[in-house]
């Protein structure tokens, strides 16, 4: 691999105190910094957004409460990214589908995003399958590889949980070389094509020509909404 050290930010959507979520997400991070990427953690327990605002759904660059413009600077900084919720009623938590709803197309299209999941008494996949869905509306690849875990996979060490199931951990750091290669070799075919793999879609690419037919919706911000 060459000099490049591309920027992954990760988002924790639990706002519990010790939250099973921001510990896989931790681990995830540990694992992608051994594999040539740098970690940048957003933990919504300790940035609290306020509610999305359709205002600002093209620009939340510049949104008047700080905490938000921050983090459209850092997903429009970030190669990848990974989504990380516990399970709330069979489904992702709203606070990081608000966080989702603070940023658009701009800052995922074409990006590799990697989904873990925490469920207090099983490993629950939903709210990964739900979040495939919402990337892709956001037009970034949901990556296949993907880690669920459940509360006895972990133990309180020292008062700090820490991911003591050897498979999990396993597949943590399989997640963290998939997403890393991901990154790695969008990147060097964007430098082949002198960056043509990286350019957002042609406006206009898909026009709408009736509702059974398109399953595109042209955007004010030249992006598209794909249905
Ligand atoms: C609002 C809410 C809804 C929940 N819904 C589910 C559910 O549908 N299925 C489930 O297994 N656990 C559910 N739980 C339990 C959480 O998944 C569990 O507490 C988990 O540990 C939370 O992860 P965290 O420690 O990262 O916050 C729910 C918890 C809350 C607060």
């Amino acid at each position: 691999m060459s000099g490049y050290r591309p920027r992954v930010l990760l988002i924790s959507g639990s706002v519990a105190q010790t939250a099973h979520t921001r510990m896989l997400v931790v681990t995830l991070a540990a694992a992608l910094k051994l594999n040539n990427v740098e970690p940048d953690l957003l933990d919504l327990r300790a940035t609290p957004l306020p509610i999305a605002d359709p205002v600002y759904h093209e620009a939340p660059e510049g949104h008047p409460e700080p905490a938000v413009r921050e983090i459209a600077e850092r997903a429009s900084a970030a190669s990848g990214f990974v989504l990380g919720s516990p399970v709330y009623h069979n489904s992702y938590s709203g606070v990081l589908k608000n966080c989702l709803d603070h940023l658009g197309i701009k800052h995922f299209a074409g990006k590799p995003v990697a989904l873990v999941a925490h469920g207090g008494t099983i490993r629950n996949f939903q709210p990964c399958d739900h979040l495939r869905i919402v990337v892709r509306g956001m037009h970034g690849n949901a990556i296949v590889p993907q880690v669920v875990t459940t509360d006895s996979d972990y133990a309180l060490q020292a008062g700090r949980l820490v991911i003591v199931e050897r498979a999990v951990l396993r597949r943590i750091t399989a997640l963290a070389q998939h997403l890393s290669q991901q990154i790695h070799v969008l990147h060097e075919l964007a430098a082949r094509n002198n960056g043509g793999l990286a350019a957002p879609r042609r406006r206009g690419a898909h026009t709408k020509t009736g509702p059974d037919r398109d399953p595109t919706v042209a955007t004010a911000e030249g992006g598209e909404h794909i249905v």
